[in-house]
């Protein structure tokens, strides 16, 4: 077919790098702290830790390798593997699209506002305090003109295409990200108070477990590794034949774990050195002062305890997580991307700015009804859309797919894959065990 000349990443290191760049974003920073903060420390993390293993990881392949096998845009490869059921593949492809398309809609406001923390405190800094105080105080103009500076950015990246654009950023980005973010957890595990955060880390308290605590984990891990919204399908589909799908897959899910782990590891400590200093993180009761702007309200306030250079590391710290929601974002945007120049057989450039356009437009709307859409879009897509999607590639791999034609795609990365166990236990665990697992953390919590 006319795929032979189909663009695709040039190297396997890129690969990783640019699946771990769409993985590592808002979820691991933003989410993940905030979600442990809430919900007991170390419980979290270990069910987190739990389903990233068990279920996301699974998933992760069967994503990747459907997009290799069809080598095409996710509605044409989901409708590749739907045996004589092409139109279920093709159904769940357009869902997925529409799904990624609604994440980014919400996912381009929050990262806006991390410009706006990035950019504040310089202008603070240079006499621009008026600019400075509006950057940081909640209004529609200010949430449309951030979300703006961080859509045409976006834009431009995926504009550029796939060895040009996605993987030279994400292989520039991601270690820059990964430096800064150490340097920051040793200094502020120094700070007073910093140990009492990372014992309720790292010490699980089991009083704390529940099945909205399971449900939330699972829904974390999802968001996390990108699953659901056929972004690793797309980002199959530009990895090379040779690559072993397994272990990339493990090496995308180790690292994108473990820069959540490494923002826990931030986060929590700071949420006490922060208190240390008198600021009010939980009320008398336990529960979390402010759960969703934990990053903007606890950060901000350690930085101003640590005078000029709390300036400097905290414009560090928003520049790492707007570079980390950057990578996030370009492959949230390549789905529909694809989708058009494969569909509609236009340019990248073209189909770029008007899906582009459309995005921007879908993230106005929200931006001036956001007491009424914004939780509801990040509800629907996020608590709905992505475990139940992921759930449905799982029974189209597993049941419509024809295991002989899944193992002779794997083979091609790894020539020993068939007398492996994990040949051995992975086909009927994504065909039975994640459905029935998955079931089971919906169930408990339903009743
Ligand atoms: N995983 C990213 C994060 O943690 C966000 C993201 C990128 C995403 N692509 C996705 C989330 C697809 C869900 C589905 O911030």
């Amino acid at each position: 077919m006319a795929n032979t000349q189909r663009a695709q990443f040039s190297s396997r290191l890129g690969f990783i790098l640019a699946a771990a760049g769409s993985a590592i974003g808002l979820g691991n920073i933003w989410g993940f702290p905030t979600q442990t903060a809430s919900n007991g420390g170390a419980v979290f993390l270990f069910i987190y830790l739990l389903m990233v293993f068990v279920l996301a990881y699974p998933l992760l392949i069967a994503e990747l390798t459907i997009g290799r096998y069809g080598n095409a845009n996710p509605v044409r490869s989901l409708s590749a593997v739907s045996g004589g059921q092409k139109w279920i593949g093709r159904l769940l492809g357009l869902v997925g699209l529409l799904g990624a398309t609604g994440i980014l809609s919400f996912y381009t406001i929050v990262a806006g506002w991390l410009v706006g923390y990035m950019v504040s405190p310089l202008l603070a800094l240079t006499g621009f305090t008026d600019a400075a105080a509006w950057l940081e105080s909640f209004s529609e103009t200010r949430n449309l003109a951030l979300m703006l500076c961080f859509m045409v950015p976006t834009i431009l990246v995926v504009r550029n295409g796939i060895a040009n654009g996605i993987e030279r950023w994400s292989s520039r980005l991601m270690p820059v990200l990964f430096l800064l973010f150490v340097i920051m957890v040793i200094y502020i595990l120094f700070q007073p108070g910093a140990m009492e955060g990372l014992k309720m880390y790292l010490i699980p308290d089991m009083s704390h477990l529940s099945p909205g605590l399971v449900v939330s984990a699972m829904g974390q891990a999802f968001f996390s590794l990108s699953l659901g919204v056929c972004v690793m399908m797309v980002y199959g589909s530009y990895l090379s034949k040779t690559a072993n799908i397994p272990k990339t897959a493990a090496q995308v899910a180790l690292l994108d774990t473990g820069i959540a782990f490494i923002a826990g590891l931030l986060i929590m400590p700071a949420m006490f050195v922060a208190q240390h200093n008198g600021v009010a993180i939980y009320s008398e009761a336990g529960a979390l002062l402010s759960s969703d702007t934990l990053v903007f309200s606890v950060l901000p306030a350690m930085f101003d305890t640590m005078g000029t250079a709390g300036i400097f590391i905290g414009f560090a710290f928003f520049l790492l997580m707007v570079i980390a929601a950057l990578t996030s974002a370009i492959s949230l945007l390549e789905v529909p991307v694809a989708c058009a120049t494969e569909e509609f057989r236009q340019s990248r450039e073209k189909a770029v700015w008007w899906i582009g356009g459309l995005i921007t437009i879908a993230s106005a709307v929200i931006v001036y009804n956001f007491g009424d859409l914004f939780g509801l879009v990040v509800t629907v897509t996020t608590e709905y859309a992505q475990p139940i999607l992921g759930l449905l590639f799982a029974l189209v791999a597993g049941w419509l797919w024809h295991r002989n034609e899944i193992l002779k795609e794997l083979v091609q990365g790894s020539p020993e894959l068939g007398e492996t166990w994990f040949w051995k236990i992975w086909p009927g665990y994504v065909r039975v065990i994640c459905p029935i697992l998955m079931l089971l953390v919906f169930g408990w919590d339903w009743i």
